[in-house]
C-alpha cells in the first residue's frame, strides 16, 4: 500500500527585518502555515531570529520554524520578500529603487531556482515597481506575483475615518488606490459605512487622506520604520490565499486595461485566492479619481521605463 501523499504548507520570509521578523511572529500566532522558514543575507540574523521563536513555541502553535536557504523555497505555498533598504526619514519609497532592484535581481533568481510554482508576496518599497520587477524576472504567471500594494494605506485610512466616525475600521469600506506611495489616491465616491455615505466636508476628507498618505513618514520619524500594521496586512493576504477566501483585498496587481491603463503594477481592489490574484474588480471611479489614477500609473511607468529589464 503507497502511503498517502502530505505536503505540510510552507511559508517563507525573505528578509528578516522589522518587517520580516513581525511578519513571521504574526503568521506564527496566527497558525497560518506548517512551516515557516526565515532567510536573510545576514544569516546569523535570521538564525537569531528563529531560535527566538522556537522558544516561544510551547506557548504557541505546533509550527516548524528554521532559519534557512534559497533551497527551502522549493515546497513553499508564498515566499514573501521583505529584504532590501528601507527608508530613512524624509526619504520617499522611489527613492529606493535602485538600491533594491538590483538586491531583488539577485533575490528572485535564487527564489526561482528552486521553486516554479509558489506565489510571491512582495513587500519592499518601492512595492508596485518591485513587484513589476519580480514578475518580468521571474517569467511567473502575473496572478501568482502580489505586491501587498495599498491594501496598508486602505486599513489607514478605514481607521481614521473609524476613528472620527468612533466607529470600528472593519465596519468602514473604504479604499486607497494607485501606487504605494506618494501619488496614491482615495476612491471617496464609494466609500461607505453599510451602504451609506461618509458625510465628511472638504476639510475633513483632506485631512484624512493627507494622514492616510504621510502616515508612515511620521512613523519613521518616530520610530525608524513601520512593522505592525504591515505584518497585518500580509498576513491577511496569506490568509486569503492558504484559505482560498476569493477576498477583496487592495494589492497590486498587473493592470491590464484596468480603468484604462496596462503593463504596470498597481494596488486596486482585486479577489484573492488559492490562485493569487484571481480578478480585479471593475471601479467606477468619477472623473477626478480616474484621472489621478491615470497620474500614479504613468508615474511608475516612468520610473519602470528607466530600469533596464
Ligand atoms: P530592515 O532594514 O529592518 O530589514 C531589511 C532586511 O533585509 C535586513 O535584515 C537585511 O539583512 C535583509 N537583506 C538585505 N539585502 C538582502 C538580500 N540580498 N537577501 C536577503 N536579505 C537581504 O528593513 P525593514 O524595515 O524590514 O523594511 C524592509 C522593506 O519593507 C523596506 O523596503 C521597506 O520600505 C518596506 N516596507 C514596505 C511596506 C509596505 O507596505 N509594502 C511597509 C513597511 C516597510
Ligand atoms: C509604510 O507605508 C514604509 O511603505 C511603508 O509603512
Amino acid at each position: 500500500m503507497t502511503e498517502p501523499s502530505y505536503k505540510p504548507s510552507r511559508v517563507v520570509v525573505v528578509g528578516t527585518g522589522a518587517v520580516g521578523t513581525t511578519t513571521a511572529y504574526t503568521l506564527l500566532l496566527r497558525h497560518r502555515m506548517a512551516e515557516l522558514v526565515l532567510i536573510d543575507v545576514n544569516h546569523k540574523k535570521a538564525l537569531g531570529e528563529a531560535l527566538d521563536m522556537n522558544h516561544g513555541l510551547p506557548f504557541a502553535a505546533g509550527v516548524k520554524l528554521w532559519a534557512g536557504g534559497y533551497e527551502d523555497c522549493a515546497d513553499a505555498d508564498i515566499i514573501i520578500v521583505t529584504a532590501g533598504a528601507s527608508q530613512k526619514p524624509g526619504e520617499t519609497r522611489i527613492d529606493l529603487l535602485n538600491r533594491n532592484v538590483s538586491i531583488f535581481k539577485e533575490i528572485i533568481q535564487n527564489i526561482t531556482k528552486y521553486n516554479q510554482n509558489g506565489i510571491l508576496l512582495i513587500a519592499t518599497n518601492p512595492v508596485d515597481i518591485l513587484s513589476y520587477v519580480s514578475w518580468k524576472i521571474s517569467g511567473w504567471d502575473h496572478h501568482r506575483v502580489i505586491g501587498s500594494g495599498t491594501l496598508l494605506d486602505s486599513a489607514r485610512f478605514r481607521y481614521l475615518i473609524g476613528s472620527h466616525k468612533d466607529i470600528n475600521p472593519r465596519s468602514i469600506h473604504g479604499h486607497i488606490i494607485g501606487e504605494h506611495g506618494d501619488s496614491e489616491l482615495p476612491v471617496w465616491s464609494l466609500a461607505n459605512i453599510a451602504g451609506t455615505p461618509i458625510d465628511f466636508d472638504d476639510d475633513e476628507r483632506k485631512e484624512i487622506f493627507e494622514n492616510t498618505k504621510n502616515a508612515a513618514y511620521e512613523i519613521i520619524e518616530a520610530k525608524g520604520s513601520t512593522s505592525y500594521a504591515i505584518a497585518l496586512a500580509l498576513d491577511r493576504i496569506v490568509a486569503a490565499i492558504l484559505r482560498n477566501e476569493s477576498a477583496v483585498l487592495s494589492v497590486s496587481t498587473l493592470l491590464q486595461n484596468t480603468n484604462g491603463m496596462s503593463d504596470v503594477y498597481l494596488g486596486v481592489p482585486s479577489i484573492v485566492d488559492r490562485t493569487g490574484v484571481r480578478q480585479i474588480l471593475d471601479l467606477p471611479l468619477n472623473p477626478e479619481e480616474q484621472s489621478l489614477f491615470e497620474l500614479s500609473a504613468n508615474k511608475l511607468k516612468t520610473e519602470i521605463n528607466k530600469l533596464n529589464l
